[in-house]
């Protein structure tokens, strides 16, 4: 075998009903997983000599995924191919997703509760891909049961329950990420870079956006705890905190645009939560920033985030322009406009093996390895806190003061 060929677990695995067990999976190679993993993706250290030596091998970490729609036609991909993880179990209240999809990627064990995920094959790490307003309740219950997780987001429903969360975990030597990861780009990284260089002069003021037509195949996204925010503006709200820093306060709008919608799962629903949002954030020492996002934004790419080629993020100060060319979650390069070289030039165009799909899967990476994610469970509070407080500001017209922070900068 190729010294670079990562052996496959051996293990034999039991059938538990209704799951089909196929041949398993192709061993992956070291080329293969270095495409997508985290030290190409932080573009931090360089791997350690003989950790893929076929003398050592690296640890697998035995994984469970909870909810088998749409993203995970995104995650188990990647998880199946990671060298450090292997996925043992599938759960999914409509069971027969969760069989479909073990039948695809050829997973021994499916259940269409929790607790009998919990209960049934052995597993280390819970990935939850529910729908958004399950994911505080699910986070905990793996937490309970001594599993770390690795949360779509939200990771839960309020800062108060999140901090919760994290205190359950810690207190049981456990890990806790949630998702988004665009502060794992290499465009995040090279963005942070040129403003901690002070490449802008003094930074005044920052722009994000995301928006399309909203999602046509489950309800949840417009019911209570959905909204555009924790679906689309937190991916802009983590990288603009990522960039700017912790934001102090918070003032938006939000409203609806369209009050019924037709979904897959449930037919015409009421939308009860925005679908349209304007968030204002002071992040003190004067530099504001606004994010935008929406349900009703043309987009002629649809959820086609590689062709979309207009800045979504841009940052200005006193000395220079920057925008993120394409989306903040699949970023195609950054263009810097500055006082001594004015006309616009093109860097970061390398996506380093970053892809938004990975999180889960460099989380697993850092459980085997001991190696830590620019991603914190902190982080991701901070964010869930704004999309909260907009609510409250949108609500009442006050201005609302946070209270959260994490440890910033991220890039150094
Ligand atoms: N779809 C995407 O492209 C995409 C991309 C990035 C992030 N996300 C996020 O991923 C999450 C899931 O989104 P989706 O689009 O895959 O939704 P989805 O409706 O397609 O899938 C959610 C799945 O979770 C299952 N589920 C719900 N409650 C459950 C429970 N208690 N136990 C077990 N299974 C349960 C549902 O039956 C469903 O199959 C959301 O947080 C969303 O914001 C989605």
């Amino acid at each position: 075998m190729n010294s670079a060929t990562v052996m496959q677990d051996s293990r034999r695995h039991r059938k538990p009903s209704g799951c089909s067990v196929l041949s398993r999976p192709r061993p992956v190679t070291r080329r293969e997983f270095g495409k997508a993993g985290l030290l190409a993706a932080a573009s931090a250290a360089a791997w350690p000599v003989g950790a893929f030596g076929a003398e050592s091998p690296p640890r697998r970490i035995r994984t469970g995924v909870i909810g088998c729609g749409s993203v995970s036609n995104a995650y188990l991909p990647v998880l199946t191919k990671s060298p450090f993880v292997e996925v043992v179990s599938l759960c999914d209240i409509k069971p027969e997703r969760a069989r479909r999809q073990a039948e695809r990627f050829k997973i021994a064990h499916c259940y269409p509760h929790i607790d009998e995920m919990l209960a049934g094959e052995p597993f280390e790490f819970m990935v939850n891909l529910t729908d958004m307003q399950e994911h505080e309740r699910l986070n905990r219950r793996a937490l309970e049961a001594g599993k770390h997780v690795w949360s779509e987001k939200p990771i839960a429903n309020s800062l108060s329950a999140g901090q919760e969360l994290l205190r359950l975990a810690k207190s049981r030597n456990l890990r806790l990420w949630g998702a988004p990861i665009t502060v794992q780009s290499p465009q995040f990284a090279f963005m942070a870079r040129q403003l901690a260089a002070g490449k802008l002069g003094r930074v005044a003021a920052a722009h994000a956006d995301y928006g399309h037509e909203g999602p046509t195949w489950s309800a949840f996204f417009y019911e209570k705890l959905g909204g555009s925010m924790p679906d689309l503006a937190v991916y802009n709200l983590t990288t603009l905190t990522g960039l700017l820093g912790p934001a102090k306060h918070v003032v938006a709008m939000l409203s609806i645009v369209t009050p019924e919608r037709v979904v897959d799962d449930k037919g015409r629903i009421k939308v009860t939560e925005e679908d349209n949002a304007m968030v204002l954030l002071d992040h003190g020492n004067g530099v504001i920033s606004h994010v935008q996002s929406g349900f009703n934004y043309f987009n002629p790419h649809g959820h086609e985030g590689h062709e979309e080629t207009r800045y979504t993020v841009s940052v200005v100060g006193s000395a220079g322009f920057m925008g993120l060319v394409g989306y903040d979650w699949e970023p195609l390069g950054v263009d810097i406009a500055t006082k001594e070289s004015p006309k616009p030039t093109r860097y970061a165009t390398d996506a380093q093996g970053y892809i938004w799909q990975q999180g889960a899967a460099l989380a697993a990476e850092c459980l085997a390895t001991g190696k830590e994610l620019l991603v914190t469970p902190e982080h991701a509070l901070h964010v869930l806190e704004i999309i909260t407080a907009a609510r409250e500001s949108s609500a009442t017209g006050r201005r609302i003061a946070l209270t959260s922070t994490f440890k910033w900068p991220i890039v150094v």
